[in-house]
């Protein structure tokens, strides 16, 4: 009897050992994913400083940012877990923000690569969709991160502790995190219709806006790869969308309100930044949805 308790004692501390290792070989390799440095050429774009340029990229950032950053940029939690906290940072000029430490450089570099000054990629920000942006848009919205006004708030940089690491090595996230490696796998190829109510210009929005992270690549339905997302309806005829109209669109965008009078949770479908939105983008982006074809939804 006294042997074979000894054995027993012996296959579970042998198996607590496995796990410890195989927890802490993903936890490295979660580490070597966040510490990864990335290498590579900026390209410079024009940064105009006249007032309607700054007006054009305030309204972007209304419509794109302060869903994550907060109304006044001035950043907060974006993911606080047992296991992780990650910050939208302060993007303005003021103490705790990196808006006086940005170059034009390092503008640039994390809404085209997804890679902040230090050459680590940043975390979670859809740069992934914000490379998509013209270079006159980009242009405008660093215009106004220049001049935004100033707060002060320290947040403090993104930590993930051994069991965080061990997550993220394991893809429990999938590529929802590290942003720069999305970048380089990111398929869609940037188009730059003149600005106006054209189904053309509802597809440069929707690309722009990160929808097809969480709707899917074709639009019909699709999970964000955060594991506490909740299913992102088909935006085709082949979904709800077929019973609403251009009005119903623009409704449920500015208040969260459906026709069928569901709420949409903000922190799931970020209405309360794309709220912002002018009359004439939101109706080019349902002209867009309206153009495409009839897909079955993608289920999760
Ligand atoms: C889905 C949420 C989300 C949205 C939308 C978003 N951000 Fe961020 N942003 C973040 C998070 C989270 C960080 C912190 C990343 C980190 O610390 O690695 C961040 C960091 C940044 C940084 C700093 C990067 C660095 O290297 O320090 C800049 C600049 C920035 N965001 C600008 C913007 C602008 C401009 C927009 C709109 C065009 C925007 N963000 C939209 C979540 C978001
Ligand atoms: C971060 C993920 C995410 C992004 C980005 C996102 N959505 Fe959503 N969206 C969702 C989720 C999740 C729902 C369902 C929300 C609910 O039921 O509370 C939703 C719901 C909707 C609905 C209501 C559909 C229905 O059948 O009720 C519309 C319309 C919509 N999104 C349009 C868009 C557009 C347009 C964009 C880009 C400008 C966008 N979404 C970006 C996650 C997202």
């Amino acid at each position: 009897m006294k042997k074979v308790l000894k054995w027993i004692g012996i296959v579970i501390g042998s198996l607590l050992g496995l796990i410890v290792l195989v927890i802490l070989g993903l936890a490295l390799k979660g580490n070597s994913m966040l510490k990864k440095t990335y290498d590579l050429q900026v390209e410079t774009i024009p940064i105009p400083t006249d007032e309607a340029a700054v007006a054009r990229g305030e309204h972007w950032v209304m419509a794109e940012c302060i869903g994550c950053h907060g109304e006044d940029l001035s950043g907060a939690p974006f993911f606080e877990a047992p296991f992780a906290t990650v910050n939208a940072k302060n993007l303005t000029t003021g103490k705790g923000g990196i808006g006086s430490e940005f170059t034009d450089e390092d503008w640039v570099r994390v809404f085209r690569h997804g890679i902040g000054p230090d050459g680590n990629s940043i975390l979670i920000m859809p740069s992934h969709a914000f490379r998509l942006f013209s270079d006159a848009d980009l242009g405008d919205i660093i215009a106004y991160l220049k001049v935004a006004p100033p707060v002060d708030k320290e947040l403090s940089e993104p930590n993930f502790n051994l069991l965080g690491k061990a997550l993220l090595g394991a893809g429990v996230f999938g590529d929802s995190i590290v942003i720069a490696e999305t970048i380089n796998n990111n398929a869609i190829d940037p188009v730059y219709p003149p600005a106006g109510v054209t189904p053309e210009y509802g597809q440069y929005l929707i690309n722009v806006s990160a929808c097809r992270d969480c709707h899917g690549a074709e639009l019909s339905g699709g999970k964000s790869a955060d594991p506490s997302a909740i299913y992102a309806p088909n935006l085709t005829s082949g979904g709800e969308l077929i019973a609403w109209k251009e009005e119903d669109f623009i409704k449920a965008i500015r208040t969260g309100l459906t026709p069928t009078n569901r709420q949409l949770d903000p922190l799931q479908m970020p209405w309360e930044h794309y709220k912002n939105f002018s009359d004439d983008e939101l109706k080019a982006i349902w002209a867009y949805l309206e153009s495409l074809p009839r897909l079955e939804s993608t289920l999760p």
